[in-house]
């Protein structure tokens, strides 16, 4: 299994890529402990030759590795050409402390490296529905476009958490497991009117499947409407 690739997520109008779709990958940070600038640039460059145009990075609060990868990531991805967003990781260790995200985000959104969708800063979480209140201060303090992943709670309960203050959820549910067809089951607490972003999730195999994808730019295309319906983000559903 590629390192890189352990998660996959395609995300549908948020890069600003003219004709096709943006590729993310889940990158767990706090594996990076002994990385140095050429692991991440290796990392970045295996992930390109996938077609992968970002990665999420999935950081843990208080964890030490994050102060040291991120600006050894941010170097890596400007010398390639590639993007990077953040994932706060509520589930880790914790939830994050909300001034700790502003400054984050203050200091790295408004790189050309970091993933946006227009102008603002993309950022999501992994969990953390219990802190959805502090992303209204997070928000105003940052202006970031903020798609959580509050599985936990489905979608009808977290589109309404913290105020309503989420610009989309992330589902996890896109890619199929293992041999099997998708089927609209993941879909069913989300079923509401407003399908406008769609991400998807899996495992390393479907790195190869959106290789394939791409390839064909109308198929990836159809696969981004339809396919990947089985994870859905809406604005505000
Ligand atoms: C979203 O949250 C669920 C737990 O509810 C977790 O299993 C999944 O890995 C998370 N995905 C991401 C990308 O954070
Ligand atoms: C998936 O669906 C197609 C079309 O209905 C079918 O031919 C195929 O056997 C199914 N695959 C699995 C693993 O169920």
């Amino acid at each position: 299994m590629r390192s890189f690739a352990a998660l996959t997520w395609a995300l549908a109008c948020c890069l600003p890529l003219a004709e096709t779709k943006a590729v993310f990958a889940h990158f767990t940070v706090g594996n990076t402990k002994l990385f140095g600038l050429g692991d991440w640039q290796n990392e970045i460059q295996l992930a390109q030759s996938a077609g992968i145009d970002a990665f999420a990075l999935n950081m843990a609060q208080g964890d030490t590795t994050n102060d040291v990868a991120l600006p050894l990531a941010f170097s890596a991805a400007a010398s390639l050409g590639f993007q990077l967003l953040f994932s706060f990781d509520y589930a880790g260790s914790g939830p994050w402390d909300k001034s700790v995200i502003i400054s984050m985000i203050n200091e790295y959104g408004a790189e050309s490296t970091y993933g946006k969708r227009g102008q603002k800063p993309l950022v999501s979480t992994f969990e953390g529905p219990s802190n959805a209140g502090d992303w209204q201060e997070i928000k105003a303090a940052t202006d970031c476009f903020f798609i959580p992943n509050w599985s936990s709670v489905g979608a009808r309960l977290a589109v309404k958490l913290g105020g309503g203050v989420a610009d989309g959820l992330f589902s996890w549910d896109a890619w199929p497991k293992g041999p099997a067809n998708m089927t609209t089951y993941p879909d069913a607490s989300c079923n509401g009117p407003r399908g406008i972003l769609q991400l998807a999730g899996d495992d390393s195999t479907s790195t190869l499947n959106l290789e394939k994808k791409r390839k064909d730019k109308r198929l990836w295309q159809l696969a981004s409407i339809l396919i990947l319906a089985g994870a859905l983000v809406w604005v505000r559903c």
